[in-house]
């Protein structure tokens, strides 16, 4: 566990994002009090951390786990000058700044939409980004970020072990989470700053691609897409070859994918 002094290193008063730190022992959810944020302006450059939530959320409506004090559980609110259109870079450019601040402990590659996954396919962290469209255009989104730190795999449940992993094992060592956090925002900052002068993420989420080339099956809604996984399209959707020829899929979920190596937990 922790408490709010040491959360302060990771701020930055010289940078839009994650000027200031607001430390929670316990929350409901940090991107339910990074949306409260957001109706208080300016409000943007506070990120919200927790040691742990009572609520907290996955995407498409799922528990997101993790236990006291272990992990980063983090939710920037943001407000940046962006087409609606390009709310999926916004996404691709989070997960990005997440491999990056994780890259001295481990080599992550991005899992289509935005899972940060180790070369085998264990999940090492998750993004939920919440967006708020006004007309063409993006009025706020909370990026909300969960990245499995020191939470060791032989110390997860059986059902997440076979799934997940985190840094701390990836890198055989313990972490310092606010060091971590730092970094992060620090790549948020960049990032944000280069979409909003127009530069897109995609050459660099493509190369980030962990699906290419592996036979996946995709819930899209109703619609199950089944093929092999052949890179993003420039509006950022999954493509798949299937058997009735190319598929684009611009928001679901990877429900199964080539089996990566079976490893004791
Ligand atoms: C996913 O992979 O399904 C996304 C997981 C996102 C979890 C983070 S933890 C911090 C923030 N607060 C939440 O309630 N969810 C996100």
């Amino acid at each position: 566990m922790s408490d709010s002094s040491v959360w302060q290193r990771a701020a930055d008063p010289r940078r839009r994002i994650g000027r200031a730190v607001e430390f929670h022992a316990a929350i409901g959810s940090t991107n339910d009090r990074a949306r409260a944020l957001l109706a208080a302006l300016p409000a943007e450059g506070t990120v919200v951390v927790a040691d742990v939530q009572s609520l907290g959320r996955g995407r498409l409506g799922r528990v997101w786990h993790s236990p006291p004090g272990r992990n980063l559980l983090v939710s920037v609110p943001v407000r940046p000058a962006l087409a609606g259109s390009r709310a999926w870079q916004l996404s691709a450019a989070a997960a990005l700044a997440v491999r990056e601040a994780a890259a001295p402990h481990a080599a992550l590659a991005v899992r289509w939409p935005n899972d940060l996954v180790a070369a085998d396919g264990l999940k090492v962290a998750g993004l939920l980004v919440e967006t708020t469209l006004l007309g063409d255009t993006i009025a706020d989104a909370v990026v909300g970020i969960g990245i499995n730190v020191n939470w060791r795999r032989a110390e997860m449940p059986a059902e997440l072990a076979a799934r997940a992993t985190s840094l701390a094992d990836l890198a055989g060592e313990a972490l310092d989470r606010v060091a971590l956090l730092g970094r992060l925002l620090a790549a948020l900052d960049r990032e944000l700053a280069g979409l909003e002068r127009g530069a897109s993420p995609l050459a660099r989420y493509r190369g980030a691609s962990w699906l290419d080339g592996r036979r996946v099956a995709v819930r899209a809604g109703a619609r199950l897409v089944e093929g092999r996984a052949a890179g993003i399209a420039a509006d950022g959707a999954l493509l798949v070859e299937t058997e009735r020829g190319s598929e684009s899929v611009s928001y679901g979920e990877v429900i199964a994918v080539e089996l990566p190596r079976q490893v004791p937990a």
